[in-house]
């Protein structure tokens, strides 16, 4: 068993000051594979002091260096991509034959991709007697879940370092491995002590300490809405700059004269990718009625290709819920759509056959689902899909914007300009038309309460520049 002792703390490993430390559970396995020691109060300090330390020398790098420093990371995720594949099978149960593909792929073109916008750093605009620069903002800490552990860390770390900025950064509790992999990734190819420091810890004693310090200039957090208003509220009496990237409950609106079959697979699937815990997933399925039975009987089908199993198994396509408190969670808004009346058209609260333990929840789906259901309207977090009747597309719209999130969305819809249409009309920071997929490009964030700010694309950027106007006439 792995005992992980050590914080990345200014350049060096360090013990943390205190002797407490949490046990990392395999969720297939449900035995514990490594233990983690936790950081203290004074740690957090140290590390954010060092991240200070570090900010005006790294700030004043040429855009030029820090690329280079960010492909050669690049570089060394690569050679470090069993590793890090892993990393997500062994801390969230992601099935071995797709975790680089939905885990590992996206994250090195990410820091290439930022490793180029580096260069935006310089760019200066004059409008008359104005002179608008960029600034890196400052030391950064970052917050992550533990549904794509480095996927999000690399969101927020490639755009920072491409600014110039310095950061803490903390994993969910677990999901740190990942993490640890970019730590000694950092360390090897010479990023400069204080740049990215790296501490354990519980969310709710260790978080406050991030938000609240005065010498954090921003603080980006990714996960429970519950805890992103904790965060935002701990943060206003510093005045960062807070960034938050929080639940949702995403409609998907397939038209009446759309391709069903291919709409629906689209659908289906996407709310089972990474076992439902994806906080962009699809979960509200909308469509017309006199489609109804035909969306039912394709739905089923689909569902009933994914094969849940051993993330070991080349042939699983689902594994586990990353812990056991989320397969508690999930199963109960099951019971809830039961109880409710909602039609359970394929999956519910049994293990999935041939599986005795794990955190297993099988693929789910529900078909007359009303609008007033508590799986109607909370994020779920796992593989349930919810099927949702309309009569006019008018109503379909009402129904997807009828939400307290807004962080994605979808329509199918016979041709690409009709969906075009109803796309402008929902209230979502994404809308994904006819089957399409994830988009470095896309800039990524939430309306409503699934957040403030955007992710990834050329955007992501803008998170971490303060914009300094000079002016001189
Ligand atoms: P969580 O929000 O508690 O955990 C996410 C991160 O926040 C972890 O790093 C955790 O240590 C940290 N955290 C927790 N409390 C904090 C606090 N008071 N201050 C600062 N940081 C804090 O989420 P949890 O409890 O693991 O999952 C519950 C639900 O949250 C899920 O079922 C899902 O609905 C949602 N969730 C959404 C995510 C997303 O990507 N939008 C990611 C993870 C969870
Ligand atoms: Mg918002």
């Amino acid at each position: 068993m792995q005992f992980i002792e050590k914080l990345y703390i200014n350049g060096r490993w360090q013990k943390p000051s205190t002797n407490n430390s949490l046990a990392l559970i395999n969720p297939a396995t449900e035995q514990v594979f490594a233990k983690v020691s936790l950081a203290s109060e004074a740690d957090v300090e140290k590390a954010i002091v060092s991240a200070r330390e570090a900010f005006p020398s790294w700030s004043a790098t040429s855009a030029a260096h820090r690329a280079l420093l960010m492909n050669a990371i690049a570089d060394e995720m690569q050679l470090r991509y069993d590793d890090l594949v892993a990393a997500h099978v062994t801390a969230m149960g992601c099935p071995i034959s797709i975790a680089g593909a939905y885990h590992v792929d996206c994250p090195i073109e990410a820091m290439r991709y930022y490793a180029n916008l580096a260069a935006t750093m310089d760019e200066v605009e004059e409008k008359g007697t104005v002179l608008i620069t960029k600034e890196p903002v400052g030391v950064c800490a970052f917050i992550n879940p533990w549904n794509y552990p480095l996927h999000q860390l690399i969101g927020k770390l490639a755009p920072a370092l491409a600014a110039g900025c310095t950061l803490v950064t903390k994993p969910a509790e677990q999901t740190p491995t990942a993490d640890l992999i970019m730590a000694e990734i950092m360390h090897k190819v010479g990023l400069p002590a204080g740049v990215f420091n790296l501490v354990f810890g519980i969310g709710s004693e260790i978080g406050p300490i991030m938000a609240s310090h005065r010498e954090v200039d921003l603080i980006s957090f990714t996960g429970s809405t519950r805890a992103g208003i904790e965060v935002a509220k701990t943060a206003a009496g510093t005045v960062k700059r807070v960034c938050q990237e929080l639940g949702g409950k995403s409609a998907y609106i397939i038209t009446q004269d759309a391709d069903i079959d291919a709409a629906v697979r689209y659908g289906v699937e996407d709310v089972m990718v990474n076992s439902g815990q994806t906080c962009n997933a699809l979960t509200r399925m909308l469509v017309h009625s006199s489609k109804l039975e035909a969306v039912i009987k394709q739905a089923r089908l689909v569902a009933q290709e994914q094969v849940v199993g051993d993330p070991l198994d080349d042939n699983s396509s689902m594994g586990p819920m990353t812990s056991e408190q989320q397969q508690q969670k999930v199963l109960n808004y099951i019971e809830q759509g039961i109880a409710a009346g909602a039609q359970l058209i394929v999956g519910g609260t049994q293990m999935p056959e041939g599986l005795k333990s794990g955190y297993y929840v099988k693929p789910t789906i529900f078909a007359r689902v009303s609008g007033d259901m508590s799986i109607a309207r909370e994020e779920i977090f796992g593989p349930v899909l919810c099927i949702i009747s309309y009569d006019s597309i008018e109503q379909a719209i009402e129904i997807a914007n009828d939400s307290i999130y807004g962080l994605s969305s979808a329509v199918y819809a016979k041709d690409k300009s009709s969906a075009l249409k109803i796309a402008r009309q929902i209230k979502a920071g994404q809308c994904y038309l006819q089957g399409s997929y994830f988009s470095l490009d896309a800039p990524f964030g939430g309306y409503k309460q699934s957040g403030n700010g955007r992710e990834w694309g050329s955007q992501a950027m803008a998170e971490y520049i303060e914009i300094k106007a000079i002016i001189c006439d």
